[in-house]
């Protein structure tokens, strides 16, 4: 009888190593901090090297929401919370077709790699800047704004939106990807989560000062029109048995 021969699967230590430095600054990096940008910096600081990798893992569904956004040829794009600027790799070559991409983030950290990126990449019309999702001006109105797991941590998120409609053109496209909970009471077809899901998840991120809040999704349907919107579940690395519900929407701002 022919016997099945399994290689057992190959451990890779220095991801490994990785992963743990990142699980150790998720659990004991300061979160304290004077100013808001102070609390991001102090927390990103020490496993900027590190994020992306973790990240693919942990923040799911980017790539399905970047590629399902109508972006218009010779387009502007602010990434808002971008971080390492990683969105722009699901786009690939049409980068290139875009006039602009800024990603804009108050971890310098951050964007120190998010700028080594678009070096290597030669992309030459994308920039990072360091600046509040909340007030940061381009210098023209943009035609798609995206936020990829940042609005859960910005504090005012009422006036990130609020920003977001106002930099944007009339007909402009909002797409957002993000951990969330469901209302007690939630819009019929919207997904109801139970007593556990509602009280686990805030607690949890919120010791990294991430807050999932019933009230994003409600209120990007209220101020946009919106394109499509869907509901998830997405594994958590070394939580066997945990999947942190996410969503992905996108909405236009009226012409
Ligand atoms: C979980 S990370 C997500 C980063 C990136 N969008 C991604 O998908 O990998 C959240 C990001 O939001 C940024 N951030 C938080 N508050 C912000 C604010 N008020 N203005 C700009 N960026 C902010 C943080 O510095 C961080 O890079």
């Amino acid at each position: 009888m022919q016997t099945l021969r399994t290689n057992p699967p190959k451990i890779n230590r220095m991801s490994f190593v990785r992963d743990l430095r990142v699980i150790y600054n998720l659990a004991f990096a300061p979160k304290s901090g004077a100013s808001h940008r102070e609390r991001m910096e102090g927390f990103y600081g020490a496993q900027a090297e590190d994020y992306d990798d973790f990240r693919r893992r942990l923040l799911k569904g980017r790539r399905e929401l970047m590629r399902s956004i109508p972006f218009p040829r010779n387009g502007t794009w602010i990434d808002m919370g971008g971080g390492t600027g990683s969105n722009l790799e699901y786009l690939g070559r049409r980068i290139g077709e875009l006039k602009s991409v800024t990603v804009v983030d108050l971890s310098p950290s951050l964007l120190r790699i998010a700028r080594e990126r678009f070096r290597s990449r030669r992309w030459n019309n994308v920039h990072a800047v360091e600046a509040d999702a909340t007030s940061h001006v381009p210098s023209e109105p943009a035609d798609v704004v995206t936020f990829s797991y940042s609005l859960t941590m910005i504090p005012d998120w009422f006036a990130a939106i609020d920003h977001a409609h106002k930099i944007l053109k009339p007909g402009g496209i909002i797409a957002v990807v993000d951990f969330y909970v469901g209302r007690k009471f939630p819009a019929p077809h919207a997904r109801r989560h139970g007593f556990a899901t509602r009280f686990f998840w805030p607690a949890w991120f919120s010791i990294d000062n991430v807050f999932p809040s019933p009230d994003h999704v409600p209120y990007l349907q209220r101020r946009f029109g919106q394109i499509s919107f869907s509901e998830h579940r997405g594994k958590i690395p070394y939580l066997a048995g945990l999947r942190a519900p996410y969503y992905r929407f996108v909405g236009k701002k009226a012409d």
